[in-house]
C-alpha cells in the first residue's frame, strides 16, 4: 500500500462487534496516514466501542430511542420519519465536529438519509460502506443469510455471492462500488462457516476499499486546487 498519502482523518460508524473496525485499527503500520478520529455507534453494547477505547480512540453513542428522538414502541410512521431526519442531521453535526476527511461505515446497521449525506457532501467528505453482497444483490440486512438460502435452493447465480465497499447514497447499498470480491458458496458449509469465511475476507477488503477511497479523495482535492 502506498505510504505517501497526506494525513487522513476518518470517522468510523459501527453497530456491532467491530471486527472490521479492528482491521482498520490494526492496519496502522500499512496505512500510517489514516487516523481514526472517532468511532460512533448507534448501539450502546456494541463491542466495537470497547475496541475503540482499547485503542484510545474517542467514541460517541448516538441512538434514536435513548437520544429521545422517539419513544420505544413508537408506531406512527410520520413521527418516526421526522425523528429519523432529526437524528441523521444531528449525526452529521457530531461527525463534522471532528472535521474528518472520510466516513467509513463498518457494520453500521442504520439507513443514512440525505439529512446526513447532504451536509457531508457539502464538505466533500465521502461516506463509504462495507456490505456483504455483490452490487445489486441482497441490499440491506441479512445479506449473507439470504445468499446462503438462495444457494441451497439452487437460485444463486454461479453459486457466487461476495462483498463490496461502495460509496453511500440514500438508496441502501446502491452507491457506486469501490471494490468487490466474489465468494463462491460450497457444500458442505454451514451458515456460520460461510459468515466466518466472508468476515475474514471483509477484513482485507475494508482496507483495500478505504485506501482506494482515500487515494481518490486526495486526487480530487489536488485537481480542485
Ligand atoms: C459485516 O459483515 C458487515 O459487512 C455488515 O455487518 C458486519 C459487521 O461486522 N454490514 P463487524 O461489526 O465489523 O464485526
Amino acid at each position: 500500500m502506498p505510504r505517501d498519502l497526506p494525513p487522513t482523518k476518518a470517522t468510523v460508524l459501527i453497530s456491532g462487534d467491530g471486527s472490521n473496525l479492528q482491521a482498520l485499527i490494526d492496519a496502522a503500520p500499512l496505512m500510517p496516514h489514516l487516523k481514526i478520529v472517532r468511532v460512533i455507534s448507534n448501539k450502546a453494547g456494541a463491542n466495537g466501542l470497547n475496541r475503540a477505547k482499547a485503542a484510545s480512540i474517542p467514541t460517541a453513542y448516538h441512538n434514536l430511542v435513548s437520544g429521545k428522538y422517539y419513544a420505544a414502541g413508537e408506531k406512527d410512521p410520520a413521527v418516526k420519519a421526522a425523528a429519523r431526519e432529526k437524528y441523521d442531521a444531528d449525526l452529521a453535526k457530531i461527525v463534522l465536529a471532528d472535521s474528518p476527511d472520510i466516513v467509513v461505515c463498518a457494520g453500521w446497521m442504520h439507513i443514512l438519509t440525505s439529512k446526513f449525506l447532504d451536509p457531508l457532501a457539502e464538505k466533500n467528505v465521502p461516506v463509504i460502506n462495507l456490505h456483504p453482497a455483490l452490487p445489486k444483490q441482497y441490499d440491506g440486512a441479512n445479506a449473507i443469510e439470504r445468499a446462503y438460502d438462495d444457494y441451497h435452493k439452487g437460485k444463486l447465480e454461479n453459486d457466487t455471492t461476495g462483498i463490496m465497499m461502495h460509496y453511500v447514497i440514500s438508496e441502501v447499498d446502491r452507491g457506486e462500488p469501490i471494490v468487490i470480491r466474489k465468494i463462491q458458496c460450497k457444500t458442505p458449509e454451514t451458515l456460520d462457516e460461510l459468515k466466518t469465511r466472508m468476515h475474514s475476507q471483509e477484513h482485507e477488503l475494508i482496507l483495500e476499499g478505504t485506501q482506494l477511497a482515500i487515494s481518490d479523495l486526495w486526487e480530487k482535492r489536488s485537481k480542485s486546487e
